[in-house]
């Protein structure tokens, strides 16, 4: 197995506090590269999981999507900078000024645009004034997030080929909705299994439930890494 396909994953820290937090880093040290710390966990125990993580040896993935105006986000990007995160998350429907502020504030970090959530439907945007299908707005979100220097776009497995189109080379490309052949799907809806979604083209697969729930993890991860290499 390639070093490579291990740091295409990144294991979502979906837990609820800072225990569990280090005791899946302990089962996964040495195995997996990159890990997720999203809303849930930071809003409970701030910078020093960051902290905690980082000196596990784990490249850390700060994924709070901001979404404010151009000098809170670009404030908000230089204080995660500093923490020493190497991914962080922005909504693209902030606009150019926006997503310029938040790349232009952290500039060794690879800031990521979301474009629409995949929990939005077509009539998700119609409530809040917008007219377009996901299908269409995503791209051309994605295509304005990489005119304004954007390093990556989350989207799901199923809109990696679309996106790759709207961006072009340059951006990564990484994706959640992700389960082995036969897991439990829990609540996504359209799921590729790893292997798929790299041959779609996607950069970084975001991993949760398949490796917090399975009884071994740090086995789960390297099922799921072996299958990639
Ligand atoms: O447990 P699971 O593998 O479904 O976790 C996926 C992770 O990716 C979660 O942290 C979830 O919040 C995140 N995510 C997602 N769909 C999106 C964006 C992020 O599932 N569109």
């Amino acid at each position: 197995m390639t070093a490579s396909a291990k740091e295409k994953i990144i294991v979502a820290l979906d837990v609820p506090g800072f225990a569990r937090a280090e005791s899946v880093l302990d089962d996964l040290a040495g195995a997996a590269a990159w890990c997720k710390i999203g809303m849930q966990l930071f809003t409970r125990e701030g910078p020093p999981v960051v902290a905690m993580a980082r000196a596990r040896g784990f490249r850390v993935f700060l994924d709070l999507k901001f979404h404010d105006i151009p000098n809170t986000v670009a404030s908000g990007a230089r204080s995660a900078a500093e923490l020493g995160v190497d991914m962080l998350t922005i909504h693209l429907c902030g606009g150019p000024e926006m997503i310029r502020g938040a790349v232009e504030a952290a500039p060794g970090v690879c800031v990521l645009g979301v474009t629409v959530l995949t929990s939005s439907t077509a009539a998700t945007l119609t409530a809040v004034g917008i007219p377009h299908t996901p299908a269409d707005w995503v791209p051309s979100l994605a295509s304005l997030g990489a005119g304004c220097g954007i390093g990556g776009i989350v989207c799901s497995p199923l809109e990696i080929e679309t996106v790759r189109r709207a961006i072009g080379p340059g951006p990564k490309i990484v994706t959640p909705g992700i389960r082995p052949a036969g897991a439990d799907p829990g609540d996504q809806k359209r799921v590729l299994s790893p292997a798929e979604a790299i041959a779609a083209g996607a950069d970084y697969l975001v991993i949760g439930r398949p490796i917090l729930a399975a009884p071994d993890r740090r086995a789960a991860f390297e099922a799921m890494a072996a299958e990639l290499a």
